[in-house]
C-alpha cells in the first residue's frame, strides 16, 4: 500500500523536467547572492587580522605559521562570518593543549579581547576578539588538511563563477531553514560546498581535479593530496553550458530530493562520481557513524561528512530537501519562500 505509492510519486518524480520558466528567478537569486558576499574592506581587515596575529606570535614561536582557512578564506564566506586560522607548529616537547594555553597566554599579554581556550573541544581552540578590527576569531593548532582543502574549494571556485553563486543560495538555504548545525545532527558549511561541487563536476561545468595530472602536491598526517592546482588554464571549462544559478539550485534541489540513491550511493568528489557504500564499506553503522547520507572528504577519504546525521535529522534534511524542490517547481515566489525561517 503505502509503500508501493509512494515510490511511484519518488519515480514521476525523478524524470520531471524543470519548470519552463526557471529563468524568471536568476535575477532575485543573484541579488540574494551579491548581498551575502563580504565587502573588500571586510577583506582587507581580515588580512590585517592575520598579519597582526603572526606578527604577535612570531614573537614567541618564531618557527610557526598562522594560516586563515575555512569561509574567510575558502571564498565561500558570508559578510561578517567568523574568522577561522590555524597556527601551524612543530613542537614536540609541547601537547596540543599546552600550545593552546600558551597561545591564550600570548594573547592576552597582547591586549587582545574575550580570550577563551578551549582545551576539551573535539578540535581545540582559543577563541578571540581583536579590538582594532573588531572581528572575532577561532584559532587552531596543526589542523593542515583544512588548510588545504580550504585551498582545494578556492580553486574550484576560480573555475566557474557558478559555482560561488549556487554554493552562497544553497548555504544561506541551509541556515534559514536551520540544517546547518553539526551539532544537531545536520551538515555543515563545509559539506554542502562539497554537494555543489560533485553537482558541477556531474554537469560538466567543473572538471575533477584530483583526477588530473598533479601540480600541487602535501602530504598531510599520511593523507596524500595531490591535485591539478593551475585553475587559471581552465576558466573555460564550463563555457558550453548555458545553466544559470536558478537551474542548478533546481537540479541540487531535485537530485537530492528524488535522484540520490541513499541507500547505496556516495558522491565523491575526489573522483567526480558516485561511488558505490559498498565500495567504501559504508552500508551499517560503524561506531557512531551512521552513513545515512554519504559524502566522502577530497583528501580523508574514510572519512563521511555526513557522519553527524542520525536516524531524526535524516528525515528533516531529505524532507527540507524536497521542501526546496518543490519551490523551485511550483512556488510563484521561489527566491523569498525558499528562505522562509523555519519555526519550530
Ligand atoms: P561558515 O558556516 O560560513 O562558517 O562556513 P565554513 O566554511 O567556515 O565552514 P565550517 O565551519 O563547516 O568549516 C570550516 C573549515 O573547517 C572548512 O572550510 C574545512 O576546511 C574544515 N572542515 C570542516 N569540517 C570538516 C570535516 O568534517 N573534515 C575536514 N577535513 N575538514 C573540515
Ligand atoms: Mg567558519
Amino acid at each position: 500500500g503505502h509503500h508501493v505509492s509512494s515510490q511511484r510519486i519518488r519515480f514521476q518524480r525523478r524524470n520531471m523536467p524543470c519548470r519552463y520558466d526557471i529563468d524568471r528567478f536568476t535575477p532575485s537569486f543573484l541579488s540574494i547572492f551579491e548581498s551575502l558576499v563580504p565587502s573588500q574592506e571586510e577583506i582587507a581587515k581580515q588580512k590585517q587580522l592575520l598579519t597582526s596575529l603572526s606578527r604577535i606570535i612570531n614573537k614567541e614561536w618564531p618557527n610557526s605559521k598562522l594560516y586563515l582557512y575555512g569561509s574567510c578564506a575558502n571564498s565561500f564566506g558570508f559578510s561578517n562570518s567568523d574568522i577561522d586560522l590555524c597556527l601551524s607548529i612543530d613542537d614536540k616537547e609541547m601537547s596540543k593543549v599546552d600550545i593552546i594555553l600558551k597561545l591564550a597566554d600570548i594573547l592576552q599579554a597582547a591586549n587582545l579581547r574575550n580570550i577563551q581556550p578551549l582545551t576539551r573541544a573535539r578540535v581545540p581552540i582559543v577563541k578571540l576578539m581583536d579590538p582594532e578590527t573588531g572581528l572575532s576569531c577561532d584559532i587552531c593548532v596543526n589542523n593542515l588538511l583544512a588548510v588545504v582543502n580550504t585551498k582545494l574549494l578556492r580553486d574550484y571556485a576560480q573555475i566557474d563563477r557558478r559555482l560561488r553563486q549556487l554554493a552562497f543560495i544553497v548555504k544561506h538555504w541551509a541556515k534559514s531553514r536551520r540544517v546547518n548545525e553539526t551539532y544537531q545532527g545536520t551538515l555543515s558549511s563545509y559539506a554542502y560546498v562539497i554537494m555543489c561541487i560533485h553537482l558541477l563536476q556531474l554537469r560538466r561545468l567543473l572538471p575533477c581535479l584530483q583526477e588530473m595530472e598533479a601540480t600541487y602536491f602535501v602530504t598531510v598526517d599520511e593523507n596524500n593530496c595531490a591535485y591539478f592546482d593551475q585553475v587559471d588554464k581552465l576558466n573555460n571549462y564550463g563555457a558550453h553550458s548555458r545553466d544559470t544559478v536558478s537551474r542548478l539550485l533546481w537540479a541540487f534541489f531535485h537530485y537530492w530530493a528524488y535522484e540520490h540513491d541513499y541507500t547505496k550511493d556516495v558522491i565523491s568528489i575526489r573522483t567526480g562520481r558516485i561511488i558505490s557504500k559498498e565500495r567504501k564499506d559504508w552500508t551499517r553503522r560503524v561506531g557512531n557513524d551512521r552513513h545515512l547520507i554519504c559524502i566522502e572528504d577530497p583528501f580523508e577519504i574514510s572519512h563521511d561528512l555526513g557522519r553527524v546525521v542520525d536516524k531524526f535529522t535524516i528525515k528533516i534534511l531529505r524532507e527540507e530537501f524536497e521542501r526546496a524542490a518543490n519551490i523551485l517547481q511550483f512556488d510563484l515566489n521561489p527566491s523569498v519562500t525558499l528562505f522562509e525561517p523555519y519555526v519550530p
